[in-house]
Order: structure tokens, then C-alpha cells, then sequence
């Protein structure tokens, strides 16, 4: 590998991660950064609500909008999103980033996390699970599979990927600019790496590539 600017070989540290990283921490979370948050909201069978933040999250298909977390273990989330089939995907902004950090303490399963968190529970259109009310952009989900990742080897990890298809949409309109969704106005806010670091969204540094094949909405 050579250097971007200067062609000259990268010095290069190289790792395998099944014999550690030689490093002082993991670099694997900083490096795939800064990524979106699933602020998931749900309930339980028992119909107690629920909210928490899954950074191991994206959207995975166009249409049908199909979204994705993976809970790292047991969880609350994982266990109402399989035992309700329902869930919530709700943006976190700036001004809510203490509240999305708050809902991720480990609380018993029949604690309402809203009201820990100060926060609001919305009445959804489409499915039982509750929104926060505070966020400006909601999607209601129904769970779709629920995928066990194994390793190379097949071992079985203790990790579920939760997919779930969009069944309905709220945005606030102040996001909405001729019709058109303004990514850098909600100010979102990203996970980057180590124990608490996060990334806004500066609209200063949004460029604009087209592609080889033309344009392509979609990924
Ligand atoms: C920003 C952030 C991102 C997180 N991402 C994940 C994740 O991707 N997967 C996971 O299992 N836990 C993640 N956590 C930890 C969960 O939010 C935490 O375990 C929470 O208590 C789960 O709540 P629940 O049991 O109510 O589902 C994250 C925490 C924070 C603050």
C-alpha cells in the first residue's frame, strides 16, 4: 500500500484480530465511524416501554426500506423486537444526545425507559410500539428476521441482527426543504469510537460525486 499523497509505502501496522491488536485499545468502532444510531424504542408483551441506542445499525435495503441493529447479546430490544414484532427507529439530535446516552444504562425490563430518560412516548400510526415524541424523524418497523451471526468456524455468537422493514414515516417538516430532506438540518448526531466519543454533522464538508453508470439515488 502506498501513501495517498505522496505515492510513498504506507508504514503500516498490521493485525490479526483473533490474536489481539498489539494496540492500546481496538481500533475496529473508530475506524468504521462515524455511523448513524438506531435509537430503538419498543414494548414489551406486557406493554412496557422501552428505548435504547445501537450504534451496529443501518438501513440495508431501498424498497421495501428495510433497517438493521445488532444487540450484542440479550436485551431488552432485541427481546420486544422479536416478541412484538414491532419497533421504532428514532433520529438522534444534538439536543438529544444526553437522553440517547441515558437510555443506555442497563435497567430492569419492567422499568419504563421513557420516563427515566425524561423523555416522551408517541403514539405510533401503524404499530403499538411508542416513538419518542421529541425526535423530529421517526420510522415505524416491523421486524422482519432476526439473524444469529456465527463466526468463521460456525461457532454461534451470543449476537442477534435485528432487520425490520419501514411501515411508517414522520419527519418534521422544518427538515423538509422544497420537499427535500436536509441531512445536515437535523443534526444528527454519530457514534465514533472509544468508551464516549461522537461526531456532528458539519454541512461545510458535503461534496457532491457523480457516478460512473449515472445517477443513482438509491445506495
Ligand atoms: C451510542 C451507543 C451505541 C450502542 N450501540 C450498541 C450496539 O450496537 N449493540 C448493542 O448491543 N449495544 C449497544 N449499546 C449499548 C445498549 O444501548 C445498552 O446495552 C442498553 O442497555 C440496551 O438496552 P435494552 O436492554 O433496553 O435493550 C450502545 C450504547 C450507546 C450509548
Amino acid at each position: 500500500m502506498t501513501d495517498d499523497a505522496t505515492g510513498a509505502p504506507h508504514d503500516t501496522h498490521f493485525y490479526e484480530p483473533g490474536s489481539g491488536t498489539g494496540l492500546p485499545h481496538s481500533p475496529f468502532n473508530a475506524i468504521i465511524a462515524p455511523r448513524p444510531i438506531g435509537w430503538i424504542s419498543s414494548q414489551s408483551a406486557e406493554g412496557v416501554p422501552n428505548v435504547a441506542p445501537f450504534s451496529f445499525f443501518n438501513a440495508f435495503n431501498y424498497e421495501p426500506p428495510i433497517i438493521g441493529f445488532a444487540s450484542n447479546g440479550p436485551k431488552d430490544t432485541l427481546a420486544n423486537a422479536e416478541t412484538t414484532g414491532e419497533f421504532c427507529w428514532n433520529l438522534v439530535t444534538d439536543g438529544l444526545a444526553p437522553a440517547m446516552n441515558s437510555t443506555s444504562a442497563a435497567v430492569p425490563p419492567d422499568v419504563d425507559e421513557f420516563a427515566v430518560a425524561g423523555l416522551t412516548p408517541g403514539a405510533s400510526r401503524i404499530v403499538g410500539a411508542p416513538h419518542v415524541a421529541e425526535s423530529p424523524v421517526v420510522f415505524e418497523c416491523r421486524t422482519t428476521q432476526v439473524v444469529p451471526l456465527q463466526t468463521l468456524t460456525g461457532t454461534g455468537t451470543e449476537t442477534r441482527v435485528v432487520f425490520g422493514e419501514v411501515v411508517g414515516v414522520h419527519i418534521a417538516r422544518r427538515l423538509l426543504v422544497d420537499g427535500i430532506y436536509q441531512t445536515a438540518l437535523a443534526k444528527p448526531v454519530l457514534r465514533a469510537g472509544g468508551p464516549g466519543d461522537y461526531f456532528g454533522l458539519d454541512p461545510g464538508h458535503k461534496f457532491t460525486m457523480q457516478r460512473p453508470d449515472g445517477p443513482v439515488a438509491t445506495t
